[in-house]
């Protein structure tokens, strides 16, 4: 039986500590739905850089491009070299963050279930900068093609949950490039008719999250935007620690939480896990549809009902106010999973 091969970034900070719960839970997941799964280390990050002098090695981006697909901690200051790179590189255009209420975890309101599709390869973090004598200069990159994929993306996903979704830009104050954005946004939206659409503007739409969070499905937006409103919305539904998120391209997927490397309490097992293994959980159902094997989203489903049903029961770390450790909360996830599907 051949393997689905997944490559393995722990990163830096609380990365070594949240990534193998991920991994066991999804060798778990393997194990009872009978698929097998080889999992392969590289090295990324302030870590990299600090011992073999490059943050983003040649040996991770050939280890990513042969696999089927990635899962990967967070990374500390070289964020910008390693993931904003990773993205460009593989052209994961959709940058999918769901923002969904769990049980046990305290959110700003009940029953919030919003996804974030953010686009992931352009706008300012296309990293055009220049310095001029007592200035700087950023370009903000804007395309046609890359604004109707990740619309595209964006509307498919409103089909498949409540079907509506708020675009949000700015055009008013630039209406170049995210008149662009809109435009090509609402021709996608009249051949979805299946799917009502409003349209805000990003400040509008920061103070929305927080006054009317349950009246958000889909939020389709631009990079920038989608990174800021994205932590945003995590926060509205419980914090970082519960916030995954998928990178998905034509043919790779990288999967990582939103969260940093959390410096502050790496090393110590206060890290929530439940944001990577969430991630592991879209990492899943993502490669059930890529190689149309049923077996991966029954084990998708699994863990995230095996979450709930963890939460539920107080399984949780320090920041959701339990007194679990980080890896004592993946061993008891992994008991959930046997007790629900083994
Ligand atoms: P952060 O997300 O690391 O931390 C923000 C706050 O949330 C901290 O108080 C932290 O303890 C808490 N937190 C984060 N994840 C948590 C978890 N799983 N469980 C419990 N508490 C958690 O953001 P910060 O401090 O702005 O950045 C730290 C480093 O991470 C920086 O060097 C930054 O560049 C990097 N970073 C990397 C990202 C990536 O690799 N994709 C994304 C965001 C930041
Ligand atoms: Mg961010």
């Amino acid at each position: 039986m051949c393997a689905y091969r997944i490559a393995v970034i722990e990163g830096d900070g609380i990365g070594p500590e949240v990534v193998p719960v991920a991994i066991s839970v999804v060798q778990r997941a393997a194990d009872i739905f009978g698929f097998s799964v080889e999992f392969r280390g590289y090295r990324a990050g302030d870590s990299a850089l600090a011992e073999l002098g490059e943050a983003l090695p040649e040996e991770t981006i050939q280890g990513v491009r042969s696999s089927d697909a990635a899962i990967k901690g967070p990374v500390g200051e070289t964020a910008k070299d390693v993931i904003v790179r990773l993205r460009q590189m593989f052209d994961l255009y959709a940058n999918l963050r769901p923002a969904k209420v769990y049980p046990g975890v305290r959110p700003l309101m009940d029953g919030v279930d919003i996804l974030i599709v953010r686009e992931n390869t352009e706008d300012l973090y296309k990293g055009y900068e220049f310095e001029l004598p007592g200035s700087a200069v950023a370009l903000k990159v804007v395309t046609e093609r890359a604004s109707r994929r990740i619309a595209e993306y964006a509307f498919r996903e409103a089909e498949r949950r409540r079907k509506h979704v708020t675009i949000v830009h700015k055009s008013n104050v630039m209406p170049k490039t995210d008149g662009l954005f809109g435009r090509v946004a609402k021709e996608v939206a009249s051949s979805h008719p299946g799917v009502s659409y409003r349209e805000m503007y990003v400040d509008a739409a920061s103070m929305a999250l927080i006054r009317d969070p349950r009246s958000f499905d889909v939020l389709l937006t631009m990079n920038v935007y989608g990174d800021i409103l994205s932590d945003e919305a995590a926060q509205v539904v419980g914090g970082l620690g519960m916030a995954p998120s998928a990178n998905i391209g034509e043919k790779m997927a990288l999967f990582e939480p939103v969260h940093g490397s959390a410096p502050d309490i790496a090393g110590k097992g206060l890290a929530n896990p439940y944001a990577t293994v969430l991630s592991a959980a879209m990492m899943l159902d993502w490669l059930s549809q890529a190689k149309g094997d049923p077996r991966l989203e029954k084990a998708s489903k699994l863990v995230e009902s095996a979450a709930v049903t963890a939460l539920r029961r107080g399984i949780a770390t320090p920041d959701l106010g339990g007194k679990y450790k980080t890896s004592e909360v993946g061993k008891g996830l992994e008991a959930v999973m046997v007790e629900l599907g083994g």
